[in-house]
């Protein structure tokens, strides 16, 4: 298991947000988190991530313990995030965004920026390069030299992922990936989403749009109010009464509230 979560609450004030879910997710599997407005998921990448610290419960990542670890200590152990929203630079080239987001990772300090030592040049020639393959993973090379103000809703979720590969990593979370695009679009993302996979990666991904999470998971997690109702296969999941009950009879399938990007 590349990622071990264990008992994990987050409680903001009186509301439980997270409420002792456990997790375990294998390499390489794409490990869906579905559940209604509100049902606690991003909060969940939240606390992976490091963005909020938890209230209790434990996070292993490849057997590290990483719950209490700031954002950038768990990017650096090679987890990385895709936001709900996406807050990309709209004025700036597609290129430079996925080169931005590299360097907030790597960058030297104040004094090699403004000296241009050697590792600072080395470094901006490899964000360039790994912000130009993953451009390339992304299919979206062509595209480079475009402001991100004049490309597409999809194409600024290709970046988005872009923008986490190019922090060259081993798990990665994606907060609602196709939110907000139209169904052929979805497609390809689902295939774009699949190819991570394959090459090795693990993904953990939280989608409304149920037709995409049933074929492209290996196993779904459904929280509701802040609690797992039911973990297991698509096929499980679907047949699941308390699923249905809680979330699959009550919301339109490819709902989805929030589209922004
Ligand atoms: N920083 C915060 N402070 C206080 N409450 C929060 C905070 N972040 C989230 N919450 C609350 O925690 C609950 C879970 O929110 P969360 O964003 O995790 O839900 P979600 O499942 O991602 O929903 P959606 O599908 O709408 O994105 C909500 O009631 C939300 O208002
Ligand atoms: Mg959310």
């Amino acid at each position: 298991m590349v990622l071990k979560v264990e008992k994990l609450t987050k409680a903001f004030g009186g509301l439980t947000a997270v409420n002792n879910v456990n997790l375990q997710v294998e390499e390489g599997s794409i490990q869906a988190i579905i559940g209604p407005n509100g049902a606690g998921k991003s909060t969940f990448f939240n606390l992976i991530s490091g963005f909020h610290l938890p209230s209790s419960g434990k996070i292993i990542f490849k057997g590290k313990d990483i719950t209490k670890l700031p954002p950038n200590k768990i990017a650096k152990l090679r987890i990385a995030r895709t936001f709900q929203t996406t807050n990309l630079f709209e004025n700036a080239t597609v290129l430079d965004n996925v080169v931005i987001g590299n360097r907030l990772r790597t960058k030297s300090g104040v004094f090699d920026a403004i000296f241009r030592t050697k590792r600072e040049i080395r470094e901006e020639k490899e964000s360039m390069e790994k912000a130009f393959e993953a451009l390339r993973f992304v299919e979206l090379t062509h595209l480079a030299d475009q402001s991100i103000g004049s490309i597409t809703q999809e194409q600024k979720k290709r970046v988005a992922i872009a923008l986490a590969l190019a922090t060259d990593p081993e798990l990665v979370l994606l907060d609602e990936p196709a939110a907000g695009i139209n169904p052929d679009e979805t497609d390809g993302l689902a295939a774009l989403i699949k190819k991570m996979a394959k090459s090795g990666l693990t993904v953990c991904l939280i989608e409304h749009k149920m037709s995409m999470i049933m074929s492209l998971a290996d196993r779904i997690m459904v929280l509701n109010q802040g609690e797992r109702i039911a973990e297991g296969t698509p096929e499980e999941i679907r047949n699941n009464p308390v699923v249905i009950e809680a979330y699959l009879g009550s919301e339109e399938d490819e709902s989805s509230k929030t589209t922004s990007v």
